[in-house]
């Protein structure tokens, strides 16, 4: 099987050649671009294409990728919200993606974030490298005895409860399937607005869907604990943009930790330095003194990486074997 794997970072490369002598039969080069209209045709020859998050992999991509003879779209990420899966399947492609290749790595920075907001280490940081050893304006909440509130209980938000619960903390959680597991941990499952009105920190790990989109919005903001903490390492869309400002500006929060966050596609992964940004939300994002923002980082760990890279190279080995693996096949 012939792939070519778009956007390939530094990190990328390395991972993938360390597995790729393991898999005799796969030949995989790599492009820095990643797919556009324009660098989908760069993909005649090959069986499969290798993209992450952050690609276009709509209708439009698809046909350009089907009429260049792509059999195979090998998603090196979790979410797929980004695939139109209907026209993949009209296409006949198979689309593959990595479930879980580290909950904890992600959990984790979802947890880091909470940390630098509440305890405002992005200015900590700023002021002690300018000799400023003042502590006005630094201070937190201890978060022992203080109540998360964690939506999503999957892969990602079990680590998240866990990690909680390690500190200290009371752990709600609301899911549409919960998970007994949990329960016996003492994380206690309850209705959305109960969790939205009781939490000092709330995480989102639940994927985008048509349910989810914007579930952060006026309404709901409105019903959450004054002075709480909102992390999302999960996807832009389940927050309104538009909504959280208004939320910032009239005080709701004690701080704002986003990995993602609507309108980022365009600067995911990318040195924008010397760009004027088009979008004005992140900008005024980023104008908030009580808002961390990371690039979409929740994965990057070498372990995570690591397991990437092993798991996309098994999801082409059972394509050449004729055997998909079922558990990661993105069905419609
Ligand atoms: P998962 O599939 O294991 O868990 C998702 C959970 O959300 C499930 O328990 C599901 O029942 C629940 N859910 C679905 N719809 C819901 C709804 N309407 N209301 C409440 N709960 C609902 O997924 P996993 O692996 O935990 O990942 C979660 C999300 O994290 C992914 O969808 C992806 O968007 C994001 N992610 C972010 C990364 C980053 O680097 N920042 C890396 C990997 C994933």
């Amino acid at each position: 099987m012939k792939i070519l794997l778009y956007d390939a970072k530094p990190y990328d490369r390395e991972s993938f050649d360390a597995h790729l002598p393991d898999y005799p039969g796969i030949t995989l080069d790599y492009l820095d671009a990643d797919l556009t209209p324009g660098t989908a045709r760069l993909a005649q020859g090959y069986d499969a294409i290798c993209a992450f998050v952050n690609a276009d992999l709509g209708r439009d991509m698809l046909r350009r990728l089907h009429e260049v003879g792509v059999k195979t779209i090998l998603l090196r990420c979790a979410g797929f919200n980004q695939l139109d899966a209907y026209a993949a399947d009209e296409y006949d492609m198979t689309v593959l993606r990595v479930p879980g290749y580290s909950p904890e790595a992600v959990a984790e920075h979802a947890m880091a974030l909470a940390l630098a907001v509440n305890r405002k280490l992005h200015k900590a940081y700023i002021k002690v490298r300018e000799n400023n050893f003042s502590l006005v304006g630094l201070t937190g909440m201890t978060f022992h005895g203080k109540t998360a509130g964690i939506i999503g209980t999957g892969k990602i938000g079990q680590a998240m409860c866990r990690i909680c619960r390690g500190f200290g903390m009371k752990v709600l959680a609301y899911d549409k399937y919960p998970s007994e597991a949990l329960a016996v941990e003492g994380v206690s499952y309850v209705p959305l607005d109960q969790l939205l009105s009781a939490s000092d920190l709330i995480s989102l790990h639940c994927p985008l869907t048509d349910e989810t989109y914007h579930m952060i919005n006026k309404d709901t903001i409105e019903k959450l604990k004054p002075g709480c903490i909102l992390i999302n390492t999960s996807r832009g869309a389940l927050v309104d943009s538009t909504d959280l400002i208004a939320g910032i500006r009239s005080h709701r929060f004690f701080g704002v930790g986003l990995d993602v966050y609507e309108e980022e596609n365009n600067n995911v992964f990318e040195n924008r330095e010397d760009d004027i940004l088009e979008s004005s939300i992140t900008s005024r994002l980023l104008s908030f003194p009580n808002v961390v923002v990371t690039s979409h980082q929740g994965f990057l760990t070498h372990e995570a990486l690591d397991a990437i890279a092993r798991t996309t190279l098994d999801n082409a080995m059972s394509v050449v074997d004729h055997y998909p693996i079922e558990a990661n096949l993105v069905k419609v």
